[in-house]
């Protein structure tokens, strides 16, 4: 698969398109409007730059990766992908309207459909898509240039050679390492990971030890690379609360439940790193 269509530039499509970028895939980049196609542009473009300044890359190497990237505001550039991986708000209603119309600008009958959802039901967005058997969650982790684990989630009617082709584009064309999970809500790492994360919210909110404290806790006494409020902030607090959302309304657990400074902290717009601030400043 060298055509490749991300939906959604924001932290984690603009990681995957860069990613995709650099394995050598021509990529098209849709967002909502001109102005957030620039803005995606921007930060991939910041991201390759960092890659080149840190020796990841050669000067020629990040050229050519940005060369290969189109940033758009127009779904139907997404015509001739052969994968399209959207990567759009975490909200459902968002994402089974671009599956409904993406599954049917896809020219090639044999285009996969794929989405980097944390929680959605996979199944629903093949349901709409008029090609539920090539349709499957393929879900990275923050920062995707850097992390190398994505999870592979087939539907109850993903085939099984959508199954094939994704399992090899990732393994051998992006050189990530994937696991496959079932379709439920949060996968692998999120059910283990969230009601963490909305556990420690809880703990700062009933003020048991401040952010910082919590945070140093975490690394220096599990030796976790990083405090589970800090990963909050880098996750971006909206994202979280609706990962928690997804994953209490399928298993009804009070621990996957977004706690009420976690919401009060969205309303406020304090969404973490990606907006300036949330338990830390940036
Ligand atoms: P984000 O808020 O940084 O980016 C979402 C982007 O989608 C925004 O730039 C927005 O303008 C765009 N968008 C919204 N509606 C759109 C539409 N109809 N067409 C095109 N673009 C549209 O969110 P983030 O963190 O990148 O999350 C995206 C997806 O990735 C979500 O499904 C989330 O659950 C998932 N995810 C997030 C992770 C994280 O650590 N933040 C990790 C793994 C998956």
């Amino acid at each position: 698969m060298e055509r490749i269509g991300v939906i959604g530039g924001g932290l984690m499509g603009g990681g995957i398109a860069e990613v995709c970028a650099r394995a050598g895939a021509d990529v098209v980049v849709v967002e909502v409007s001109p102005d957030a196609a620039s803005a995606a542009e921007e930060r991939v473009r910041s991201s390759i730059d960092r890659a080149e300044s840190r020796g990841k890359i050669s000067a020629a190497e990040a050229t050519e990766a940005l060369g290969r990237i189109t940033f758009t505001a127009d779904l139907a550039s997404l015509a001739d992908r052969q994968l399209v991986v959207e990567a759009a708000s975490e909200q459902e209603s968002v994402k089974l309207d671009l599956f409904r119309q993406v599954g049917a600008i896809l020219e090639d009958d044999e285009a996969i459909l794929a989405s980097n959802t944390s929680s959605i039901p996979i199944v629903k967005l093949g349901a709409v898509s008029g090609r539920p058997d090539r349709v499957m969650g393929v879900h990275f982790f923050n920062p995707a240039p850097v992390m190398q684990l994505v999870e592979l989630v087939p539907s109850l009617t993903t085939s099984p050679e959508t199954i094939a082709r994704v399992q090899t584009f990732v393994s051998e064309t992006l050189r990530k390492q994937p696991i496959e999970a079932t379709d439920r809500a949060g996968f692998v790492v999120n059910s283990l990971l969230v009601p963490y994360l909305l556990s420690a919210i809880r703990m700062y909110e009933a003020g048991y030890a401040s952010a910082a404290d919590i945070d140093k806790g975490m690394v220096l006494g599990c030796g976790h690379p990083m405090g589970p409020l800090a990963l909050s902030d880098l996750i971006g607090l909206d994202t979280l609360r609706a990962i928690g959302v997804s994953l209490y309304d399928e298993f009804k657990e009070p621990l996957y439940s977004p706690p009420p400074l976690l919401e009060r902290m969205v309303d406020a717009g304090l969404l973490g790193k990606k907006s300036g601030h949330g338990f830390y400043p940036y």
